[in-house]
Order: structure tokens, then C-alpha cells, then sequence
């Protein structure tokens, strides 16, 4: 059975978590501030869910999440990504994060960020566009009808198509916007974003999309 490693253990984590142990995933949560301080949350999701530093979460997991406030990028332990299939969930809010140059001069992606620190890792874009309770509970078996689509990104086909059985697992399909660089295409403030989408739907805005400078 897959485990599923979260480094950051918030909104975005915790839901995913929720709906990976309703779906039968091990999960291994961490935060930054230790593992005894996740045991509530433990504790409600059961015998699925352990907690750990998050070196070990990466370590543990064959799907990693990762799920921190943007400007906390560089305290994760990226040498324990190493050759993980990283799922990145993060957005880039300047109010919250502080100013970071190459998202506002276009010259990255958020995803792009991460990969440039652990590249060997295998990134992939997921659950950024999408409210943290809604991955909870908008999730609906495989072929019903008007099922939420979420975006996906990566440059590693293989490490996408992992990411994508796992989304459907835990309820949603799933639409492949392309690399790591096009990523941008379902950032923050682009018309897709965080909005509830089937496959369909998404697939139409896509290509609509335009890269405009970060506010
Ligand atoms: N909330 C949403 O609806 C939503 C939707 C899509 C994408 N996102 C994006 O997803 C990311 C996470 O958002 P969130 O809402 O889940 O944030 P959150 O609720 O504030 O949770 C952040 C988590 O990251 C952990 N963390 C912070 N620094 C860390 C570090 N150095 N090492 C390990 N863990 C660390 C925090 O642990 P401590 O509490 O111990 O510090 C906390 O568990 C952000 O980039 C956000 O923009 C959020």
C-alpha cells in the first residue's frame, strides 16, 4: 500500500491526508515544529496516520506532499526528496511569503522554485488550485458524472501519471497543463484557479490563459 509523506500538515495537508486515509493510503504527517504537536490530528485520522520530522515523512513516503507557506520553501529538508515523486501544493502570496524576484519578474514557476531545490526530485504541481477543505469533500468516484477535475504539472511523465492515480484514488480526475514551466497557467489569480471545474471545463479555460505580471 502507497504512503503518502506531507511536509506541512495545515489546510492543504491535513485534508489531503483526510482523504487519502478514506482511501485506504498510509499517511506520515510533519510540521515544523515536531511531531508530538501533530498527535491530535493523529488521533483523529486514525491508525492510517503516524507523525514524524519531516526528513522522515519524505523518507517514508513513495508520494510525498509537499504543503508549507511559500516563504518556509527553503527550511524543508529538500536532500530528503531525493528521487521522490513530490507533489507541490504551493502558492505564491508576497503578503504572507515576502517578495521573491524570479516569480515577479515571470522567470519561474512556484513549482519551478522547489524543483531548483531538490533536482533530483520528480515535482509535480497538484492541490494548489483547490480550497484546502473542498480536497476533503468534493471527491467522487471514478466516471460519475460532473466529477471536479484538479491541474496537474511536471516534467516527468511517469512521476505525473503517479500523482494522477492518486488524485483519482481520493476522488477527482485529473488535467495535465504541461511542465513545470507552464505551470503558470493554473497559478494563483488565473481564471481556473480555485475554481470547480470538471475535465471538460478545465480543458476549455486552459488554453485562454494568459501570463500576467504578479500583483
Ligand atoms: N489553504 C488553502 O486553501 C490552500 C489552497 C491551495 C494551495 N495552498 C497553498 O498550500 C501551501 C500550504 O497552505 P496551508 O493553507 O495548508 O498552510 P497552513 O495551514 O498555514 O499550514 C502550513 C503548514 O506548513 C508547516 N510548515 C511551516 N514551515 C515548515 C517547515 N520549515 N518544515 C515543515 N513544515 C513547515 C506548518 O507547520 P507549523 O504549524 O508547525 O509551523 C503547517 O503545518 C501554501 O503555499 C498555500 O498557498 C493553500
Amino acid at each position: 500500500m502507497t504512503t503518502i509523506g506531507i511536509i506541512g500538515s495545515g489546510r492543504i495537508g491535513s485534508n489531503v491526508a483526510k482523504a487519502a486515509v478514506a482511501a485506504g493510503y498510509d499517511v506520515v504527517l510533519s510540521n515544523s515544529r515536531g511531531p508530538d504537536t501533530l498527535g491530535p490530528l493523529v488521533h483523529k485520522l486514525g491508525p492510517r496516520a503516524s507523525a514524524a520530522h519531516p526528513a522522515e515523512a519524505a523518507h517514508r513516503g513513495d508520494l510525498v506532499l509537499v504543503a508549507v507557506p511559500l516563504g518556509k520553501l527553503d527550511e524543508i529538508p529538500a536532500d530528503a526528496l531525493a528521487g521522490k515523486v513530490v507533489m507541490d501544493a504551493n502558492n505564491y502570496y508576497p503578503q504572507r511569503d515576502g517578495r521573491i524576484a524570479a516569480l515577479d519578474d515571470n522567470s519561474k514557476t512556484t513549482s519551478q522554485l522547489l524543483q531548483d531545490l531538490a533536482p533530483s526530485a520528480r515535482v509535480v504541481k497538484a492541490f494548489n488550485n483547490i480550497y484546502a477543505a473542498e480536497i476533503s469533500e468534493h471527491g467522487s468516484p471514478t466516471g460519475a458524472r460532473d466529477r471536479r477535475a484538479l491541474p496537474i504539472a511536471g516534467d516527468d511523465s511517469a512521476a505525473k501519471h503517479l500523482v494522477a492515480s492518486f488524485i483519482d484514488a481520493i476522488g477527482f480526475d485529473t488535467v495535465d497543463v504541461g511542465t513545470l514551466a507552464e505551470s503558470w497557467k493554473v497559478e494563483r489569480d488565473t481564471p481556473a484557479y480555485t475554481q470547480r471545474t470538471t475535465r471538460e471545463e478545465l480543458e476549455a479555460i486552459l488554453p485562454t490563459v494568459e501570463r500576467v505580471q504578479q500583483a
